[in-house]
């Protein structure tokens, strides 16, 4: 992978980031207290993924720059509203989304291992702890919607 291209990746998942942090940082604004609680550390993850791809960007030496700017970043990505009033509807599209963010990583870490460059192992090895994230906020959004389905 190029400089260019490897820039490119970089700032899209960081745009992706931003939209994740998104959906978990209004967490105070649900009646469920556990998914209060989890979205608060979720939200603390989403920022540490976006400071990790900052810094990457920067000792790369370029800027972080964003594809989309502010706004429903989300809802433009994957054209999807989330109506966060339902909560089973919301962790439903909240678990997709994750899933998608762990298949890009999987696509991304994949593409740098297969590269011979030594630097780009690395920032393999960065972008595989997002990766993993993405997947554990995935499987405790899919067992939130369990429970509360054997709750209803
Ligand atoms: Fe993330």
């Amino acid at each position: 992978m190029d400089d260019k291209m490897l820039m490119k990746e970089l700032n899209k998942i960081l745009t992706l980031e931003h939209g994740h942090l998104g959906m978990y940082e209004k967490y105070m604004d649900y009646s469920d207290k556990e998914i209060r609680r989890t979205f608060r550390r979720f939200m603390e993850v989403e920022i540490e993924h976006i400071e990790k791809l900052k810094t990457v960007i920067r000792n790369l030496g370029d800027k972080p720059s964003l594809i989309i700017e502010g706004g429903d970043i989300i809802g433009r990505l994957f054209n999807i509203t989330i109506n966060v009033a339902d909560e089973r509807g919301m962790l439903k599209a909240y678990s997709f989304i994750e899933q998608k963010a762990h298949a890009g990583y999987t696509d991304f870490v994949s593409k740098l291992e297969n590269d011979s460059e030594k630097r780009n192992q690395f920032i393999a090895e960065i972008a595989a702890s997002n990766m993993l994230e993405a997947k554990l906020m995935q499987l405790w959004l899919d067992d939130k919607l369990k429970n509360m389905h054997v709750q209803a």
